[in-house]
């Protein structure tokens, strides 16, 4: 019989990330800076971001080495298992075998920190002091307080304020690794200080907290701003999810027909996915499906334009789905993906085909994640409901075509600080929500004048 779950051992965790920019089918529009909307050089990101991520984020090269110094904390908890889901295949009386695989075991409890230690590292490494950033609720505040604290550096993370005020465990084990965390839009950012002009009592959103987390690094030598989701170089550091997969399945000699993940930014799903690309292009069939909510619908109802990375339009402008810099989440959602663009790379990739999309209502989402709590044990973050949902829904279309494919999942995280969520769901609280079009197109009006 099948083990149910395959390791790798440390020796062999890949020792390269996969950069998919050699391999795509057409070149990535370039970002571009908010001021001038020219494209962006180097010396434009130096403010930002510290010179090795600034080569990583436009490197043409294949392979590119995973620093010892990253590679000996990635031991701290990968390589992460790939598990089969026996008990919720036999639940859902499917003939199809699910995968998945468990980046909730990191010390953090998603895949964040893969990319949170290697920015870290980089900037140590050129003399940075202290980092800030954004975190919505607060699982990448709490992978970069994490990495931070790894490689002894200050962490500032600016915390979307409703999610501040309704979820004090991220913020308190982000304060145990160090960090100090400040509910976002503050006063203490001319970005936040405008915001707060406008409406004193904004929520906030990740569109504002981006803002005022560019704004504090730009403000100071010794601070640089650390992005955990969107650009390049995160999706690069996220390619140790896929490469580990892609061992692990062939090590039990199993090809997959379809991967799942959900998608926020698309760090996730694109590093669970890109591994395998190669091979897509070259005419294997294996599908790529990303889920969103449809309270954020990116990728199903955005359109594919330049934007702004942020509310106050001071990040970089990229060409991405979008459903408008301006967007503001609403508030009755509970499911967490509320970015209102995605990463250029994967929204390229959507555009060119090779990637399909599919959004869910937050109840059916908390439904599939009961049903995996109740089979499987661990309780998953909302987030990665969503794609645990898709997963099921493959595995039922398979039970009525009588099919026995292969769905391998991207577990990116576990729930167990989401309980909030998990209580408005049982007490019947969570509504559905439909992002409408109207709101898309009245977004369209705040793009930035940009061709492309
Ligand atoms: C557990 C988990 N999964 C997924 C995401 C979505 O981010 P991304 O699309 O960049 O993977 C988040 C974001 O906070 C998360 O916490």
């Amino acid at each position: 019989m099948e083990d149910t779950r395959v390791y790798l051992s440390e020796r062999e965790m890949p020792r390269q990330w996969y950069n998919v920019q050699a391999d795509l089918p057409k070149p990535l529009p370039p970002p571009l800076h908010p001021g001038t909307l020219k494209p962006l050089g180097p010396q434009d990101m130096a403010p930002i971001f510290p010179m090795g991520l600034i080569e990583q984020e436009m490197s043409q090269q294949r392979w590119i080495d995973i620093p010892v110094e990253v590679l000996s904390i990635y031991k701290l908890w990968r390589p992460t298992p790939l598990c089969r889901a026996k008990r919720l295949e036999e639940a859902l009386k499917t003939p199809a075998r699910i995968y998945y695989k468990n980046e909730g075991v990191s010390p953090a409890g998603s895949h964040k920190p893969n990319t949170a230690v290697a920015q870290a590292y980089y900037n140590k490494k050129e003399g940075v002091k202290r980092l800030s950033t954004e975190t919505g609720a607060g699982q990448w505040g709490s992978a970069l307080a994490f990495a931070t604290n790894v490689f002894g550096l200050e962490c500032q993370v600016y915390m979307v304020k409703v999610s501040y005020q309704q979820k004090p465990y991220r913020r308190m084990m982000m304060e145990t690794w160090g960090a100090s965390v400040t509910p976002s839009p503050s006063d203490q950012t001319d970005a936040g200080r405008m915001i707060l002009a406008q409406d004193p009592n904004s929520p906030g959103s990740l569109g504002i907290a981006i803002s005022e987390a560019v704004n504090d690094a730009v403000q100071r030598e010794d601070t640089r701003y650390s992005l955990g989701s969107v650009l390049n170089h995160v999706i690069l550091h996220q390619t140790i999810v896929g490469l580990e997969t892609k061992a692990q399945l062939k090590k039990i000699g199993v090809e997959p027909d379809v991967l799942i993940g959900c998608v926020g930014g698309g760090s996730n799903f694109a590093g669970f996915c890109f591994p395998f690309f190669p091979e897509k292009k070259q005419g294997k069939k294996i599908r790529f499906l990303g889920v969103e909510p449809t309270a954020c619908p990116t990728l199903t109802k955005g359109l594919y334009r330049y934007d702004f990375g942020d509310t106050a339009q001071m990040a970089p402008i990229v060409k991405m789905y979008t459903l408008g810099h301006t967007f503001v989440p609403p508030g009755i959602h509970a499911g967490g993906l509320r970015y209102h663009g995605d990463a250029p790379l994967l929204c390229l990739l959507y555009d060119e085909g090779f990637v399909e999309a599919v959004a869910y209502p937050q109840n059916p989402v908390f439904e599939a994640a009961m049903l995996f709590a109740r089979t499987e044990g661990t309780i998953p973050a909302p987030e990665t409901a969503h794609a645990i949902r898709a997963a099921v829904d493959e595995a039922i279309k398979c039970r009525e075509k009588k099919e026995e494919k292969v769905i391998v999942f991207n577990f990116s995280g576990h729930g167990h600080f989401d309980l909030a969520s998990y209580d408005m769901f049982l007490s019947k609280k969570l509504e559905d929500y439909e992002y409408p079009d109207e709101k898309v197109r009245e977004a369209l009006q705040h793009l930035p004048d940009v061709k492309g």
